[in-house]
């Protein structure tokens, strides 16, 4: 009796796929699910501060110009992704990401412990200028970020939603943005995000000194 089921799907090659299909769902929401409820408890530890203005500002722009499409901020466990880029990423890095940066198209290396890897200066010259200190780079050049002021009003209204969404701004923080951004760049803004990428958010150890 039982083969004789096995046997009718076995021969209705449309009945086969459709099973296949609901089988290879099932596994792969079975994987899939408890990711989603994890990386959506994912919580900063404590003392673990969120981005200061100018970061914020640096990372919205990253956003903007679609850096992600190149460089992924996610280093996976695996032993030659820690060997060139250092240890491997963790959910609560991200945690005041949004959206997330994590990504896996590698045009470009991974970014997410380039912080202090360069100098400001280098970065300032191969966001301008990607040839000009890497000759066999095809990364476009952002000539406009030097060009372009931060504006204000809108990372202090930012702040003020990520604060609504739990981010620990205070309303000396978000007055202090107004004399952070005077006269920055998008490109100085851009940089110092940069800069804090894998050393401003690294996972502290409990009761070690946040970082500066
Ligand atoms: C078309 C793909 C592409 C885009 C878009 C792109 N990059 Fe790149 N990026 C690269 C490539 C390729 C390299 C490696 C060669 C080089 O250093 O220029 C690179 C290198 C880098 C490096 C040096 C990384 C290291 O470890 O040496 C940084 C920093 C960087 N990119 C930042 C950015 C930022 C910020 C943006 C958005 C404003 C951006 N990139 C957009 C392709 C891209």
């Amino acid at each position: 009796m039982r083969y004789k089921h096995f046997e009718a799907i076995e021969k209705h090659a449309g009945l086969l796929g459709v099973l296949i299909a609901i089988m290879v769902s099932l596994g792969g929401l079975a994987e899939i699910t408890p990711l989603f409820v994890k990386a959506s408890a994912a919580a900063a530890p404590p003392g673990y501060p969120p981005y200061d203005a100018l970061r914020l500002a640096g990372k919205d722009i990253y956003v903007r110009e679609g850096c992600y499409l190149c460089h992924s901020q996610m280093i996976r466990s695996l032993r030659f992704e820690t060997q060139r880029y250092g240890e491997h990423s963790s959910a609560s890095e991200s945690a005041y990401d949004r959206p997330f940066q994590w990504g896996s198209k590698r045009t470009g290396p991974d970014l997410a412990r380039v912080g202090g890897k360069y100098s400001d200066e280098w970065h300032r010259l191969h966001l301008t200028a990607p040839r000009a200190v890497v000759p066999e780079s095809n990364m476009p050049n952002y000539a406009w970020l030097a060009e372009r002021t931060v504006d204000v009003t809108t990372v202090q209204g930012r702040m003020q939603t990520l604060r609504r969404l739990g981010d620990p701004y205070t309303d000396a923080d978000i007055a202090a943005a107004a004399d952070a951004l005077e006269d920055k760049t998008e490109l100085d803004a851009l940089v110092a995000y940069l800069q804090g990428l894998g050393v401003r958010n690294k996972p502290q150890a409990p009761g070690a000194p946040a970082a500066p």
